[in-house]
């Protein structure tokens, strides 16, 4: 396929194509029933229970040491009360994007998931902090599962290069292992676009909420970021340590200095990067409970 000259041509070019991922239509009956302010854990339940797959995965992540309940749950319904509704849709969501990852990149689903693992910790311990840290007292309102959300999707944009510009995607892959640039300089360079606008449009398109979305599209360049900037700046940080750890592949082994910008956000010094390394490096063993 030939380099895309405008944004118009590239949205008309991907909106062709048929390959990328779409919602799963439980995903929206869910929605449906979650933004009715009474929905029934009920009807939840039996709605996922149709799908033998999807109900032994939301099983599976909430008996995993990453969520370290004391007790095993046996149930979806007592599932969905611990999980919450938003962790809910990011774990259809990613049934389909999972699946969709692997075929577009190896690695790419353990780099997203280990980053969404990442990214409701660092949340967490910015919460902790913000105790008796005046610094991080500014930081207010963070949802942590939003945040896992944002790392699970944050690199979907990468998704559509692979499955839609083939050629490109093999040319920026090549350029990214020669080179020593930032893999969405290179994408801008070979496409016009990269992977975090694109991510952006997609999720948009999804009707997730800009929570999600305004992170994804300035994960890459926090300092342009307006709305959510700790958000953002939580995913710039827990991408890098994804890629510093080598935990996954995410398109290029090139890694940048950590982002200062992201730093100076959230108040917080490189104490406490390596306090977060320390606690996150035993999350690569529970990279399975997607499969
Ligand atoms: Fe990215
Ligand atoms: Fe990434």
């Amino acid at each position: 396929m030939k380099k895309v000259d405008t944004l118009d041509e590239l949205i008309a070019t991907i909106k062709k194509t048929d390959n990328i991922p779409t919602l799963p239509k439980v995903l929206s009956k869910i929605s449906e029933e979650t933004d009715n302010d009474n929905f029934s854990i009920k009807n939840i339940g039996e709605l996922m229970s149709r799908d033998v797959s999807l109900s032994a995965r939301i099983l599976r992540i909430v008996n995993s040491p990453f969520y370290g309940f004391p007790q095993r749950i046996y149930s979806i319904n007592h599932a969905i009360v611990l999980l919450g509704s938003n962790v809910l849709k990011s774990i259809i969501i990613s049934t389909s994007v999972f699946t969709a990852m692997k075929e577009a990149m190896t690695g790419l689903s353990e780099h997203s998931l280990f980053c969404a693992f990442t990214a409701k910790h660092i949340a967490n311990a910015l919460e902790i902090l913000k105790k008796d840290d005046i610094r991080a007292k500014k930081i207010n309102g963070i949802d942590q599962d939003m945040m896992f959300s944002a790392g699970l999707l944050h690199d979907i944009g990468k998704i559509i290069i692979a499955t839609t510009f083939k050629e490109d995607f093999k040319k920026i892959i090549q350029i990214a292992t020669e080179s020593k640039k930032k893999l969405s300089d290179i994408e801008h360079d070979v496409l016009n676009i990269s992977h975090d606008q694109l991510g952006y449009m997609l999720i948009k398109e999804w009707n997730l909420p800009p929570s999600i979305y305004l992170p994804i599209k300035y994960h890459h360049n926090v300092s342009l970021a307006e709305d959510f900037k700790a958000e953002t700046a939580i995913l710039n940080l827990a991408d890098f340590l994804t890629r510093a750890l080598g935990i996954g592949f995410s398109g290029s082994s090139y890694l940048e200095a950590i982002n200062q910008d992201a730093l100076k956000i959230l108040g917080v010094d490189v104490n406490f990067i390596k306090s977060v390394i320390e606690e996150i490096y035993s999350y690569k063993d529970e990279l399975y409970i997607f499969d």
